[in-house]
């Protein structure tokens, strides 16, 4: 199945619940848009594609259980959702894409309550159809950049479970493997939560790709072994210079790559592009709890003395400077980044 999926029968969202994988496969059924919140902000649904349409079927529950007899009423009851939704998470961009599109497509005139109900729902699924076709498409641009050989140190998760279906950085090395080249995957574990170790493992294992998961420090010492071929990575935002917010490790991986000469790849739909922001400096950056890093247990036993503090940022900011190029569906950006970024993604929107 999609990581991500309407269920016409019931009318509700079934997503794969990312929290337990691999070790369990279970699928969650939400059926308010509160719960859909809450399965963004407890990462059950994570990766910046997937949390955009997760939000939007999330508006389609809002709508669905909305009692309004009128248009202006039931308008005003998305607000309130896409308001919550919104909170859930703060890095990603593509979460307040997806709902200031699902609420423009609210203002539209319709005939009545049902037209508009249905065309919310319409839109969130067009919006999955989108993800997925869109990195169809980022995986051809990508998987050219890709030789027979190369070796691939590769961050965090970014997937089919990162996304509606297919993935973004992960969806290349996929199309590469599909071509008969062969790939070996260096899979940067990517604590605290290990979505590499344990997602794109999982994926990777699944889909017969070879791999091996390295801890996140070990990747300064295979870049420096002249074995690294390239560096990919997801974003989680992207401001108009450039600079990239994704998951937390990124920076150091970026500048111990261009310190090798290795060059590093940013992959992501231009709606991650955030052009309100000059830079970096500007995206918010998400702090999570403290529990996520000292839940770390090593035989059974916690690592960290009892009542340790600690800090867990879940992203960092890469400066533009040290990302090679950017694949995008609109083809692969090179720098000046400010001046090319900008042309895509004004053509696209
Ligand atoms: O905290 P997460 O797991 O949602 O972070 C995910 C990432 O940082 C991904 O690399 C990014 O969202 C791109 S996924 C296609």
């Amino acid at each position: 199945m999609r990581t991500l999926e309407w269920d016409y029968q019931y009318k509700r969202l079934k997503i794969i619940d990312q929290r337990v994988l691999p070790s369990q496969f279970e699928i969650l059924t939400l059926d308010n848009y509160k719960a859909v919140a809450e399965a963004i902000r407890s990462m059950a649904v994570r990766g910046a594609p997937a949390i955009g349409v997760a939000a939007a079927f999330g508006m389609a529950l809002a709508a669905q259980a909305s009692s309004a007899s009128t248009v202006e009423h039931l308008r005003k009851n998305l607000q309130v959702a896409a308001q919550l939704l919104g909170k859930s998470r703060p890095t990603a961009i593509n979460l307040s894409w997806a709902l200031k599109r699902m609420l423009a497509i609210a203002n539209k005139p319709v005939e009545g309550v049902l037209e508009l109900k249905e065309r919310i729902l319409m839109a969130a699924q067009q919006m999955a159809d989108e993800d997925v076709a869109t990195n169809r498409v980022i995986a051809k641009y990508g998987a050219e950049l890709i030789a027979d050989g190369d070796m691939i140190i590769h961050h965090c998760n970014t997937g089919a479970l990162a996304t509606v279906d297919w993935g973004t950085a992960l969806g290349i090395i996929r199309l590469a493997h599909e071509q008969g080249k062969r790939v070996h995957v260096l899979v940067d574990e990517t604590r605290p939560l290990l979505q590499g170790a344990r997602l794109t493992a999982w994926e990777l294992q699944q889909l017969g790709i070879p791999y091996d998961i390295i801890s996140d420090n070990a990747a300064g010492y295979f870049l420096s072994s002249g074995k690294v071929h390239k560096v990919l990575f997801g974003a989680d935002r992207v401001a108009r210079n450039g600079d990239v917010a994704n998951k937390i490790g990124t920076y150091m991986l970026a500048l111990a790559a261009k310190d090798n000469d290795v060059p590093a790849y940013s992959v992501f739909p231009t709606s991650t592009v955030d052009l309100s922001l000059p830079s970096g400096k500007e995206i918010p950056i998400e702090e999570r709890d403290a529990e996520e890093v000292l839940a770390l247990q090593l035989r059974g036993k916690a690592v960290a003395p009892q009542a340790a503090s600690a800090r867990n940022p879940a992203f960092d900011i890469t400066p533009h400077h040290l990302i090679t190029a950017f694949i995008t569906e609109k083809g692969i950006i090179v720098p000046p980044y400010e001046k090319n970024l900008a042309e895509k993604v004004a053509a696209q929107r």
